[in-house]
């Protein structure tokens, strides 16, 4: 929801493009061909915010070529994805700002809060002015002149960004645990990560089941043998808020509510043992009745 009510706060009206089923970033063409209507009706559009959903960049250079050709901002939700790589390069340094989210369910955390990058020198100085009551942004202390915010993080939690090698690590070789398990398991897809994903940053373990299986019937059974699973991520335009304000219904992106109703994020993070992993795949299969 995050990354969709951010363009609410500012009065701005979120436009939403359909995924890409096996990414489940951002359709790129989809994208291109809604800046085109939008624009061609007269419609102002500003910014592009490609969310590198579950750790997996989006087409980036796709994004900045639509971004160019249109004169628009790019800001990137990299809040999944601290230090995945599109090509080579990091994600959160192709746009002209990222954010990034240290909530305890991402890569790093620092209980809350998050952080915000640019390579713009303009926007930067204005970042750390707002984060900061507005302060001057030549530093002094005592001279407010804008309306700012305390959004500073703490040095000892922003200490924790020395450990991020070592975290993302961890979780990449549970993720491989997962996947070397899980493949050919009948009725299980295993994440996709695309050719261009030179680094795939885990921020969670999501597997698809096939058509026809009752998701939430599986979910069910392995909560019965304790092992909590979530479906990652209902829809944000189905979502009561969005419908009420915009009138979305089912059916606006099918793709989206398609892999919806399918995907299942497995209980993920860096210090699970290869035993643990074991058992969750087993109550799976078991659930999935492939056993
Ligand atoms: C895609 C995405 N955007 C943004 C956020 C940041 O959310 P919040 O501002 O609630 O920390 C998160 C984390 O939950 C996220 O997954």
């Amino acid at each position: 929801m995050a990354s969709a009510n951010c363009i609410l706060y500012q009065g701005a009206t979120p436009v939403f493009v359909d995924i890409d089923r096996r990414t489940l970033n951002m359709d790129v063409d989809l994208l291109a061909a809604k800046v085109r209507a939008l624009r061609d009706t007269g419609c102002p559009v500003k910014a592009l915010l490609p969310v590198h959903v579950f750790g997996q960049p989006c087409d980036m250079g796709r994004i900045m070529d639509i971004a160019r050709e249109h004169e628009l901002v790019v800001v990137e939700d990299a809040c999944e994805a601290l230090g995945a790589e599109f090509e080579g390069q990091a994600v959160g340094t192709f746009g002209h700002a990222a954010v990034l989210a240290f909530y305890p369910n991402k890569q790093m955390t620092t209980g809350e809060g998050g952080m915000l990058v640019t390579n713009d020198e303009v926007w930067a100085r204005l970042f750390r002015s707002l984060r900061n009551q507005g302060r001057d942004d030549d530093g002094a202390w005592l001279c407010h002149v804008r309306l700012g915010y305390n959004y500073r993080l703490d040095e000892l939690s922003a200490a924790q960004m020395e450990r991020i090698e070592e975290l993302l690590h961890k979780r990449e070789r549970v993720a491989a645990w997962y996947t070397e398990r899980l493949q050919g398991v009948a009725g299980v897809q295993v994440p996709y990560i695309s050719p261009r994903t030179t680094r795939m940053s885990w921020f969670v373990y999501v597997v698809r089941l096939a058509a026809g299986i009752d998701r939430d019937a599986v979910m069910d059974r392995l909560a019965e043998q304790g092992i909590p699973t979530r479906p990652y991520f209902p829809p944000i335009h189905l979502q009561p808020l969005y419908r009420e304000r915009f009138g979305y219904r089912a059916g606006n992106y099918p793709a989206t509510e398609d892999v919806a109703r399918r995907t299942l994020a497995l209980p993920f993070h860096g210090n699970l043992g290869q035993a643990e992993v074991e058992t969750v795949c087993r109550a799976l299969e078991e659930a999935l009745g492939s056993r």
